[in-house]
């Protein structure tokens, strides 16, 4: 068999799309079902280039339909809310509460329906002559002859750890803690999400939809779900979301739980002779930014663009310079990520002059314009190029 472009992993569903576009032939080969794909609950903000990327695709119809778009994001400690304007300090800028199975639906979708081909559930995949100009793909598929390999399969996929030991450098930062979230059946109490910064840790409040709510909680990094059930969970959340006007969460029954662990990495450089590295195969954020659906849409448009260049003419300064345009904007995102986790989480090795620093620092980022407009800039998206 032969394409132009091998790809692996789910990610990579937007650069096929993207390639097709472009008169590129690729082959998807993905790991999991596509009921796996469509069902899994991930996080769900769209920046404001990821949205006009898909819509710009012609994948954004129902995201323009069932998106919920936010204008801004509340700031909340010592029990008060702040609102960080994202239309002013932007301006005019947004975010689109979509959830991240919705666009891997639609990608699908639009992929089937236009020939493509995705193999699902093919888990024995190899990368081989990768230092080569005609890399191969194996698996139960059969092999597979292209011109490049993007590797679009997460951390734990196969494409990284397919570069010869060496080649690669590893960043990383763990924190000590992770996230327990839910679904919960419930009408979202506010009409944006909600950073809460407590002495009992951090809490997230977001939503999906008019009808479901998504809570997040700071908890052990070993956390076991076991210890959490239900009304344990609601306790802990309205304890550190309540604030002192009354306000609160609706409750309503638990539709799912899980942990989200938290760590930053970035591996450089992103490329290995004809393999491209791209989205959480080359780097994870702590979810605290809401950027890693984001930053891998932001890679495999980059690579589109890099790919279909070569095919028009010839000219391989994208593809050799891939590594370095994405990590740019990679580790802006990085330092993003970071400084949000470290703003809004309590970190039981801080001392009281830490939580006081932490506490001037959400004083700062909500009364000072310029602190405001940072924040706002960055979480609406720093520009794709
Ligand atoms: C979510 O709605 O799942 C969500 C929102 C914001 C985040 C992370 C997750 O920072």
């Amino acid at each position: 068999m032969r394409t132009q472009v091998g790809i692996i992993g789910p990610a990579g569903l937007m650069l096929s799309h993207l390639l097709h576009r472009d008169g590129i032939e690729s082959v998807v080969l993905e790991k999991h079902s596509r009921q796996y794909l469509e069902e899994r609950v991930r996080a769900g903000v769209l920046e404001q280039g990821t949205v006009d990327l898909l819509v710009e695709a012609g994948v954004g119809e129902r995201l323009k339909l069932q998106g919920l778009v936010h204008h801004g994001v509340e700031l909340s400690f010592g029990g008060r809310r702040h609102r960080i304007d994202f239309a002013d300090l932007t301006p005019g800028r947004a975010i689109t509460v979509y959830a991240q199975q919705e666009v891997a639906k639609d990608l699908i979708n639009a992929r089937l329906d236009a020939g493509g081909r995705i193999h699902f559930e093919t888990h024995d995949v190899s990368l081989h002559g990768l230092d080569t100009s005609k890399p191969g793909v194996r698996s139960r598929v059969g092999d597979i002859e292209c011109d490049f390999v993007a590797g679009c399969d997460g951390w734990h996929g196969i494409s990284r750890v397919s570069v010869p030991e060496g080649a690669l450098r590893v960043f990383e930062r763990t924190y000590p803690f992770a996230w327990l979230g839910i679904l919960a059946e419930a009408p979202p109490a506010s009409d944006e999400l909600i950073y809460t910064y407590h002495e009992r840790g951090f809490a997230l409040f977001s939503m999906r939809s008019s009808a479901v709510t998504r809570l997040y909680l700071q908890c052990a990094p070993d956390e076991d779900i076991a210890n959490w059930p239900d009304d344990r969970i609601w306790e802990e959340l309205r304890t550190r979301l309540a604030t002192s006007d009354g306000w609160h969460p609706a409750e309503g029954p638990i539709l799912q739980k899980g942990i989200t662990g938290m760590r930053s990495l970035v591996v450089e450089p992103m490329q290995f002779g004809s393999l491209f590295l791209a989205g959480d195969a080359a780097h994870i954020v702590p979810p605290t930014g809401a950027k890693g659906m984001n930053l891998a849409i932001a890679d495999v448009r980059v690579l589109a663009r890099a790919i279909a260049e070569f095919y028009r003419t010839g000219r391989r300064e994208l593809l050799d310079r891939y590594s370095a345009t994405c990590l740019r904007r990679v580790w802006k995102v990085q330092r993003f990520s970071w400084w949000m986790t470290s703003m809004l989480h309590r970190f039981d090795s801080l001392d009281g002059f830490d939580h006081r620093r932490q506490l001037a620092e959400l004083d700062y980022v909500t009364s000072s314009r310029a602190a405001a407009g940072s924040l706002a800039e960055n979480y609406v998206g720093l520009p794709l190029d």
